[in-house]
C-alpha cells in the first residue's frame, strides 16, 4: 500500500491479498475434520477483523494527515567553470540552489545527507552533496549545493566538447526518516530528478546562469504503511 499514492487503498485486494496467504491445507479424518473447520472458520473470522480494523486504520491515518511528498524546485544554477581539456578531461563548477517544501501540515521529514550529481545526455559532469536537514510542518528551506568535476575523463567523440548549449539534468539521491506524530518510519530512499535546465558554457572567467524557469523536478518515493516503526 503505498501511502503517498492519490487513491485510498483498495480492502478488497488487501484480504485476498492476507487470505491467500494463510490459507492452510486441511488435515483429513471426520471428527478432527470438523473441529479443524469450526477452527479454521474463526482464524479466517478473526484474520478478516483484523485487517478490516487495519485498513479502517490506514484510512483513517490517510484522512487525517493528508501525506503528500516534499517538492523540490531549482531556483538557480551559476556555472563558474565547465571546459574539456585538448586531452578530453573535464572540469567543471556548478553551484546552484534548490528550494525544498514539505507541504504537511502534520507530518516531518527528517533528511539524510544528499547526493548530488549533474549529468548531460548519459555523463556524469559533477558531484557534490548537501548536508542532512530537517524539515517541520508546512516548513521551506533553500539548499546550496556546489557541484563539481576536475580532470574526469570525457569519451572523445562526446558532445560535450563542442555543444555551445547543453541538457542538464540535476539527481538528488537520498534517505528520508517520515514523522507523524509519534509514529517514525525507517529511513526510506528518495530520489529526485530535475529536468529542462540548457546551459551554455561560460567563456575564460565568466559566470554562466542557466535559465531555470522551465525546470521541472520530480521526486520518487513510496512508503509502505506496514514498514512503520512507533
Ligand atoms: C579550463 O579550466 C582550467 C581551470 O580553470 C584552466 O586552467 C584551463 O585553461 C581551462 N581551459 C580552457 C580550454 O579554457
Ligand atoms: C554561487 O556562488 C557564488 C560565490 O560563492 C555566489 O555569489 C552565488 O550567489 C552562488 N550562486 C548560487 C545560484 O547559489
Ligand atoms: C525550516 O526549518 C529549518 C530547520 O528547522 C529552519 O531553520 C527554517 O527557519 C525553517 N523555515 C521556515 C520558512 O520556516
Amino acid at each position: 500500500m503505498d501511502f503517498f499514492a492519490t487513491a485510498a487503498p483498495s480492502p478488497l485486494s488487501l484480504a485476498l491479498y492476507f487470505s491467500s496467504h494463510h490459507h492452510r491445507p486441511q488435515p483429513h479424518g471426520n471428527s478432527r475434520r470438523s473441529c479443524c473447520c469450526r477452527f479454521c472458520l474463526w482464524l479466517t473470522f478473526i484474520l478478516l477483523i483484523l485487517i478490516i480494523l487495519a485498513v479502517v486504520a490506514g484510512g483513517i491515518l490517510y484522512v487525517i494527515y493528508r501525506p503528500h511528498r516534499p517538492s523540490f524546485t531549482v531556483s538557480s544554477l551559476q556555472i563558474s567553470q565547465f571546459n574539456v581539456t585538448s586531452s578530453y578531461h573535464l572540469n567543471s563548477r556548478f553551484n546552484f540552489t534548490v528550494t525544498a517544501r514539505n507541504p504537511n501540515k502534520k507530518i516531518e521529514f527528517d533528511f539524510n545527507p544528499v547526493s548530488v550529481s549533474i549529468d548531460s545526455k548519459g555523463s556524469d559532469v559533477g558531484d557534490g552533496s548537501i548536508p542532512a536537514f530537517v524539515m517541520p510542518k508546512k516548513n521551506t528551506t533553500k539548499l546550496k549545493a556546489v557541484v563539481a568535476t576536475s580532470g574526469r575523463s570525457v569519451d572523445d567523440n562526446s558532445d560535450l566538447k563542442n555543444k555551445k548549449s547543453l541538457p542538464l539534468s540535476i539527481h538528488l539521491d537520498t534517505k528520508i526518516k517520515v514523522k507523524i506524530g509519534s509514529l517514525k518510519t525507517k529511513r526510506v530512499p528518495v530520489r529526485v530528478i530535475c529536468n529542462g535546465i540548457r546551459f551554455t558554457a561560460p567563456v575564460g572567467k565568466t559566470v554562466a546562469t542557466a535559465s531555470t524557469s522551465g525546470v521541472k523536478c520530480k521526486a520518487d518515493l513510496s512508503i509502505k504503511i506496514w514498514k512503520w516503526t512507533v
